[in-house]
């Protein structure tokens, strides 16, 4: 059977996700941590599914962060084996939905099998336009922020922009995927109340949502909860509320 997707007044272009708690899941099932992250893979696929359903046009999800190269050697590397894994299973998915791969974050860090692996599902996937599923990778907002911020000031060096000149435009245009438009809405599993580095740029006025459901067990009906919520928010971006009027 398969659920219906609720009807929303706005669905929002971009989704982007905080998938934690996939340690906490399998400690509560007891299982091993990889198991943990290969069930949170499920919920990968099941949340592209809600979203393609609703028409949200990008998806991006954390999936290994800077600061996660800090875990044991066993864990990296049996999360850099399923992310492998996942392609060889789940590539099939992105072709018949049309779902084109994009990856932000320090790919040259990755073993040189995982590059090779993601670089052939993005060029494989790169002529579809409808949906795009962004996966960050060994990815840190405060690294992007200084390898734009480098990048700029090389432009200053060379004389071809002045101090003066750097706007907003600048920094955007400069981070791993300028096209892609900023998330309009974050949702965060497993309770945390922080970003760990996740976008700092990008998510300056996103709606959070975080929920206690852990990674594993986020399927589509709590995307589409976190989706009504979403519709339940006021978004004012600093201005006055419509409904009162401006005088
Ligand atoms: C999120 O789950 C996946 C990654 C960070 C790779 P965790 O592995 O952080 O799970 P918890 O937070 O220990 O439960
Ligand atoms: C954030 O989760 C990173 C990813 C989901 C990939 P963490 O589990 O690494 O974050 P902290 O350590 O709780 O901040
Ligand atoms: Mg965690």
């Amino acid at each position: 059977m398969t659920l219906q997707p609720p009807s929303l007044k706005t669905i929002p272009q971009h989704v982007a996700l905080i998938m934690d708690g996939n340690g906490r899941w399998a400690e509560a099932n007891g299982k091993s941590r990889i198991e943990g992250h290969r069930e949170g893979a499920q919920s990968v696929r099941a949340v592209l599914r809600a979203a393609a359903n609703l028409g949200v046009k990008v998806v991006t999800v954390y999936a290994f962060s800077t600061e996660n190269w800090k875990r044991p050697p066993s864990e990296i590397e049996g999360l850099m084996k399923l992310f492998i894994e996942s392609l060889n299973t789940y590539e099939e998915e992105l072709h018949n939905s049309q779902i084109r791969l994009r990856i932000m974050g320090q790919i040259e860090r990755l073993p040189a099998p995982v590059r090779k692996r993601i670089e052939k599902a993005m060029r494989q996937t790169e002529h579809y336009s409808a949906h795009t599923l962004v996966i960050a990778l060994s990815y840190g907002a405060r690294t992007e922020i200084t390898h734009a911020t480098q990048q700029i000031a090389q432009a200053v060096a060379n004389g071809t922009l002045q101090p003066s000149d750097i706007s907003e435009e600048h920094i955007t245009n400069n981070l791993y995927l300028p096209d892609i438009p900023d998330p309009e809405l974050m949702i965060r599993t497993s309770g945390e109340l922080r970003l760990s580095n996740f976008m700092l740029w990008q998510l300056s006025y996103a709606e959070i949502v975080v929920t206690d459901t852990l990674w594993p067990d986020f399927r589509e009906p709590q995307f589409y909860e976190a989706l009504k919520e979403f519709n339940h928010r006021k978004r004012r971006f600093g201005a006055l509320d419509s409904t009162k009027g401006s005088s």
